[in-house]
């Protein structure tokens, strides 16, 4: 069975006391080790992503004063970031339940794990550490439109949940939030956090010829099954944030019975309904899976 990635992971014995798994942060007990993989991961980003983030994910750190020196203080980031679109930032212990995680993002709090990744895992870490989720994340969330969709996405979370269709809207949430590009008058440009927090798929995600890129269609995308552990074979590009928050006021229930009655599409393939943008050669994931 296909799992979400905002679920399902945290097993019962990182269950914290509290109801909705909310934890201290403890920013007194970072380390000086912790605080300089933090510097070291910011200062790589930040030197790849001009040119290549949209001007809104910039932005978003600049205004949010994120950076190098030390690792955020959920508390102060969050009450400069309630000041722009009331959201805040709490922490957790890493990936939390589906309900827990909807019920966050609907009443805008947006759920950052605590802890860092260690020395041996800059380029790659499984569960979400505080330099993908505040680093990746939380600039967007300055953003007032994008914002509106977070907080959409949470109640739509709670309404899929309940109808049994959670991997469709997953599938939405991966490539929007966490794997999306935009294309407006700068040009192709990331705005998904798991590509603005990693070094190697910022280069990948915009400029490799192996992943396809197609125009962002919501329904394609609901059948469009994703790879947790490796680049992305396709990437959606939305032509403005205006798109996502379209999407809060459609009635899902007739699309999800549609949805449901049509196959799911594999990660790298071609709907001959896309509308592509670049078609991909695929040469860097058939060289992987002939390594395999
Ligand atoms: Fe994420």
């Amino acid at each position: 069975m296909e799992t979400t990635r905002h679920g399902a992971a945290a097993g019962d014995a990182g269950r914290p006391v509290s109801a909705d798994w909310t934890i201290d942060q403890e920013w007194d007990s970072y380390t000086p080790e912790d605080h300089a993989i933090w510097r070291t991961l910011f200062e790589r980003q930040s030197k790849l992503l001009p040119g290549r983030a949209c001007g809104e994910f910039v932005q978003g750190l600049r205004d949010l004063t994120i950076d190098a020196g030390q690792i955020p203080d959920f508390r102060r980031l969050s009450d400069d970031l309630e000041k722009l679109t009331g959201w805040r930032v709490v922490a957790v212990p890493g990936l939390v339940p589906d309900e827990v995680f909807f019920d966050h993002l609907a009443n805008r709090r947006f759920p950052a794990g605590q802890f860092i990744r260690r020395a041996e895992q800059l380029d790659y870490i499984e569960e979400p550490d505080v330099f993908h989720d505040v680093f990746g994340h939380v600039p967007m969330l300055a953003h007032p439109v994008f914002a509106d969709y977070m907080e959409a996405y949470g109640k739509g979370g709670l309404r899929a949940q309940g109808m049994g269709v959670l991997a469709n809207l997953a599938h939405v949430y991966w490539y929007t939030v966490e794997f999306g590009l935009i294309s407006g008058v700068e040009g192709l440009r990331i705005y998904g956090s798991g590509i603005a927090s990693s070094r190697t798929e910022t280069i990948f995600a915009l400029e490799d010829p192996s992943p396809n890129r197609v125009r962002f269609d919501l329904e394609r995308v609901m059948r469009t099954l994703y790879r947790i552990d490796d680049f992305q074979e396709t990437y959606f590009v939305i032509e403005g944030f205006d798109d996502l928050l379209a999407l809060a006021d459609i009635d899902f229930g007739p699309i999800y019975r549609r949805v449901s009655a049509l196959p799911d599409l594999d990660p790298g393939s071609i709907d001959p309904a896309d509308i592509v943008l670049h078609r991909g050669t695929g040469a860097y994931h058939k060289a992987r899976r002939n390594v395999a």
